[in-house]
């Protein structure tokens, strides 16, 4: 299954801008909004490690930050065979703005490709719901 030329092709030049010295690890993620708008980010590493931020929360930011607040699909390219899966924190941040059944394309510039839903990577999340 392919992804959409132009997000193919921003997930591609996005790869470009990752900033990932110390892992050699570039990741670039997309969010679809709910309204049909595209938002990019990269992961962004930090000499003191646990700053680094993961691509697709760099993503996450850019739609919040443009005022939008649904996701509705996701895309994920990184280097190599096997495709980057979101990590749990990623996972999380997602479910904030995402719903269980949001499609999460995992792609490698390899070929490699996981296709999977936020449910199926992070069940039984922990919400807003339950703070009521
Ligand atoms: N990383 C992401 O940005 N997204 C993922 O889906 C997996 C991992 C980043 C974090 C770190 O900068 C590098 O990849 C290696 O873990």
């Amino acid at each position: 299954m392919q992804a959409p030329p132009e997000v193919l092709r921003l997930l591609q030049n996005l790869l470009e801008h990752a900033y990932a010295p110390y892992s050699g690890y570039p990741v670039a993620a997309v969010v679809r909004s709910s309204r049909g708008n595209l938002y990019g980010g990269v992961n962004v590493e930090n000499a003191a490690y646990p700053l680094s931020r993961c691509a697709e929360q760099a993503a996450v930011l850019q739609m919040v930050s443009a005022g939008e607040r649904e996701i509705a699909e996701v895309w994920v390219l990184s280097r190599g065979e096997a495709p980057a899966t979101p990590c749990g924190g990623c996972r999380q941040v997602l479910s904030e703005f995402a719903p269980p059944w949001a499609p999460v394309h995992c792609l490698s510039t390899g070929g490699g490709e996981l296709h999977t839903t936020l449910g199926q990577l992070l069940p039984h999340a922990f919400s807003r719901n339950h703070l009521r």
